[in-house]
């Protein structure tokens, strides 16, 4: 299975993508999770993207269509992968498509989580991470066990929260025609008990096969 999960910021892309890899066995390639990674570890290109990231912005095309091309080469992409937070962009887009004909590995399809703006707002600002698993908590939705220990992402505050919506909307909403006219946009409504949302791209999922 070859999937993009498309959806706004806080939409459940990330739960739903970690849930996806468990059930199917296939790597969750987050770009989200690549960028952050490489800013912890301080390198050129994780400094680059911090100077974005930290102010809501998106990183510049090159930069995530390199870290992509790069993760799509390895070994366990063979027999699947789930791509979360990419492509957000048209030239992303195209980039993907591009590198998959290479692959003779096309999508099977580009999900869309629905979730209204007032809500992601919400599950954008209570989100919290456990550093030492990753796992990703809500303070009102999925609250975290007392002895987590917890960060709360910097891009997370409620005034960074709305330029990155501002930012889907600008430029990430346009890839739902660009993937419709290809059929291959599903979508989902993202709203409700996560193990439900499950249950709806399980159900979607299942008509591709
Ligand atoms: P990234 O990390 O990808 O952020 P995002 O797209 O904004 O998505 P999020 O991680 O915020 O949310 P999510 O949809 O995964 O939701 P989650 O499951 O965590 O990217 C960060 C930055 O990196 C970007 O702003 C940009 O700068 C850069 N970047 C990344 N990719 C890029 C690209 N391709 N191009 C350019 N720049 C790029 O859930 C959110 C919260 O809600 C959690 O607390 C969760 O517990 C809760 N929750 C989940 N589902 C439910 C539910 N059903 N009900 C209640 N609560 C729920």
């Amino acid at each position: 299975m070859r999937i993009v999960i498309l959806g706004p910021p806080a939409s459940g892309k990330g739960t739903q993508a970690a849930i996806l890899r468990e059930r199917h066995s296939i790597p969750q390639i987050s770009t989200g999770d690549m960028l952050r990674a490489a800013t912890a570890a301080g390198t050129e290109l994780g400094k680059q993207a911090a100077t974005f990231m930290s102010t809501g912005k998106l990183v510049p095309d090159e930069v995530v269509v390199g870290l992509v091309r790069e993760r799509l080469g390895g070994d366990d992409t063979k027999s699947g992968f789930i791509l979360d937070g990419f492509p957000r962009t048209d030239a992303q887009a195209d980039a993907l498509g591009a590198m998959l004909a290479e692959l003779e590995s096309p999508l099977d399809c580009a999900l869309q989580i629905d979730v209204d703006r007032d809500l992601l707002m919400e599950r954008a600002t209570l989100r919290r991470t456990d550093v030492r698993t990753g796992q990703i908590y809500h303070l009102k939705y999925n609250p975290p066990p007392p002895d987590a220990e917890l960060e709360h992402r910097a891009d997370d505050l409620e005034e960074t929260v709305k330029i990155r919506l501002d930012q889907y909307d600008e430029m990430t909403a346009a890839l739902l025609p660009y993937y419709k006219e290809k059929g291959l946009l599903r979508r989902v409504d993202g709203v409700g008990d996560p193990k439900e949302v499950t249950l709806r791209i399980v159900a979607v999922l299942e008509k591709e096969k």
